[in-house]
């Protein structure tokens, strides 16, 4: 062996234990507590409307609600639009965040692509796909999702 290479041998053999004296000594300051790294703390808060934002825009959902559905659910879904006292039932509260939170995403979207009676629901909510686009209907979705939320 030259007396370079016994040299490198020295250093590269107190490694590894320099490496473990490391962790050793800095774990116990600069580990932070296992509660901290609990892999929720790093989830996004699970949002109720995360189904519907991924598909539709809200923004574009306000105008087609103004035009198609606030004649019954009212202009902030709260059930009570011009023709709400004269139906039976009377039109869903879409403002009830715990009563849409009971529907999915995939539900309102079969109610508003095939009407009430596909789902066991009142023909009065009408079947919405001779008028509006798959498109425009995720975007009601978002839409009526934000009326909920505001209601919170
Ligand atoms: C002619 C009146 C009328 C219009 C217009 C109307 N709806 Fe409805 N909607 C109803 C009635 C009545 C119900 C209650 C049905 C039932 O409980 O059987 C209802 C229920 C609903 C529900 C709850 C469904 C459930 O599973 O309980 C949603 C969501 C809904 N409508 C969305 C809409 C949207 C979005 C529009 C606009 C595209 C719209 N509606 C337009 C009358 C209407």
């Amino acid at each position: 062996m030259t007396g370079a290479a016994a040299a490198l041998c020295v250093p590269l053999a107190f490694m590894p234990a320099a490496l473990l004296c490391g962790e050793g000594v800095e774990s116990p300051s600069t580990a932070p507590p296992l509660a901290q790294i609990s892999p929720r703390a790093q989830l996004p808060r699970a949002g109720r409307a995360f189904g519907a934002r991924s598909h539709g825009i809200a923004e574009r959902g306000r105008e087609h609600y103004a035009t198609y559905c606030t004649p019954c659910h009212g202009t902030r879904g709260e059930g009570d639009g011009p023709l709400a006292d004269v139906l039976v039932p009377r039109p869903a509260r879409h403002s009830d965040a715990a009563f849409m939170n009971s529907l999915s995403d995939e539900h309102l979207f079969r109610l508003l692509k095939d009407g009430g009676p596909a789902l066991g629901k009142s023909p009065l909510m009408g079947v919405w796909s001779r008028i509006l686009s798959d498109e425009q209907i995720w975007d009601l979705i978002a839409f009526i999702r934000s009326l909920a939320r505001q209601s919170d």
